[in-house]
């Protein structure tokens, strides 16, 4: 084990024992990530559903097959990647996250980016995509008159984060893969848009 294995590990034995909000108790696994601890690119959901509840790994559902497909239309592997989400434990029903659970959980996730340092963070969905805007100070970038604009005006934008990183670390919002669950014609839209994320990693 290296280092950023040891450290991805303890990250694991931290939310596997964590209490910092009421999801704990109805939980089943935590859904810590999984993926290459190197990873140049990292796809962030937005928290566990029953499937990824009852394994322990994320996007092993209908989401995650959706999303399996795009990573392999667009030439990427699982195994090259890594996949977490901002919430490891399921809210009840797959309610939406609530801003204190993602405030106790966030810092988790900061620390596998810190770890893994990816080139490229692409946020699924609105809420991973407030959570990284936010988080790197690119509200300005992402409003219109004054407001976040929602993902259908994010997606498949790049950003540049102001780590002081050479190259720059990019955020590339996306739609999260269960909207083509329910709409198939948009799965063209998804690969088009993750094909932005998987191209900035040729450069
Ligand atoms: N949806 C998510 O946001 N994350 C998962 O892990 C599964 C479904
Ligand atoms: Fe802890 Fe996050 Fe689970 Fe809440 S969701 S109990 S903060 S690991």
């Amino acid at each position: 084990m290296d280092l950023c294995d040891q450290q991805l590990q303890e990250i694991r034995d931290q939310v596997v024992n964590c209490r910092k909000c009421p999801l704990y108790r109805e939980r089943h696994c935590p859904v810590v990530g999984e993926g290459n601890h190197r990873a140049q690119i990292m796809f962030i959901g937005e928290a566990p559903g029953r499937q990824e509840d009852a394994s322990g790994h994320p996007f092993c559902g209908a989401a995650g097959q959706i999303l399996n497909q795009v990573l392999e239309a667009v030439g990427l592997k699982r195994e090259d990647v890594y996949i977490a989400n901002i919430l490891k434990c399921r809210p009840p029903g797959n309610r939406n996250p609530l801003a204190e659970e993602i405030k106790a959980c966030g810092p988790y996730l900061n620390r596998q980016i810190e770890i893994i340092q990816p080139q490229v963070i692409c946020p699924m969905g609105n809420f991973a995509t407030q959570y990284l805007i936010k988080k790197y100070g690119l509200e300005s970038l992402a409003s219109q008159n004054g407001k976040l604009l929602g993902i259908s005006r994010l997606r498949g934008r790049v950003f540049e984060t102001n780590d002081l990183l050479e190259p720059s670390r990019k955020i590339v919002p996306l739609y999260h893969p269960a909207v083509a669950t329910y709409n198939a014609n948009l799965k063209p839209v998804l690969i088009k848009d993750y094909q932005v994320a998987a191209d900035l990693l040729k450069n």
